[in-house]
């Protein structure tokens, strides 16, 4: 079982209390990217079980990681139901992108840069549900809300470890500099500011 402080410390800054503030007054835009995201997380997860049919762990451990994301996708778009939001689409954060474009080419160094991003996605999304859960534990209304995301935390933990054993299993050298890379560039999308607000979105820009 991995330690919140160790998920803490994989990141390289926490959540800006900005983000927070702006969390608590977008419910409705953060549950409903919520759910796209754990629905993005089980087709991430099934798009490595195609391309990598000879690889044991990952088969294993990405199989069971997306069955358990789109289990996540029917309880976000459950509690959506039960607080009356109304599942929409919606424009995806720049996070995952702003990550994803410094994907080396070659193999297998593809495979365990994609590998390093699902660690810092899964780590982020679950720093951020134990920073929301205590606000939202607070009001009555959204009580139910705090709940589900201290729930969330144990296996968004899990998987945030799952994707780091599956990077340091697959890459010929130590991955401490690729991590320290990624770090670097996870820390400047949370902290800048970002025009859009989302489950994953940096300091809400002032405009
Ligand atoms: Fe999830
Ligand atoms: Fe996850």
């Amino acid at each position: 079982m991995v330690e919140m402080s160790e998920v803490r410390s994989f990141l390289g800054c926490g959540t800006p209390s900005q983000w927070i503030d702006a969390a608590l007054v977008n419910l409705p835009t953060l549950l409903i990217d919520h759910a796209h995201c754990e629905k993005k997380a089980a087709s991430t997860a099934l798009n490595l079980l195609f391309r990598y049919v000879d690889r044991r762990n990952l088969l294993s451990k990405l199989s069971q990681l997306a069955r358990e994301e789109l289990l996540h996708f029917e309880q976000v778009v459950e509690l959506m139901e039960s607080h009356g939001i109304r599942y929409d689409h919606m424009t995806p954060a720049r996070y995952a992108m702003g990550l994803r474009k410094h994907i080396r080419h070659t193999e297998p160094e593809k495979l365990v840069d994609t590998l390093i991003i699902g660690a810092f996605i899964e780590a982020r999304s679950c720093e951020r549900f134990e920073a929301l859960a205590p606000r939202l534990l607070e009001n009555p209304e959204t009580q139910h809300i705090g709940k589900y995301y201290q729930f969330l935390l144990k296996s968004e933990s899990r998987h945030f470890e799952d994707y780091l054993t599956l990077a340091r299993e697959y890459s010929p050298e130590p991955i401490d500099n690729r991590v320290n890379t990624f770090r670097e560039i996870e820390r400047e999308l949370i902290e800048s500011e970002d025009h859009e607000f989302r489950f994953h979105s940096g300091i809400p820009a002032k405009n």
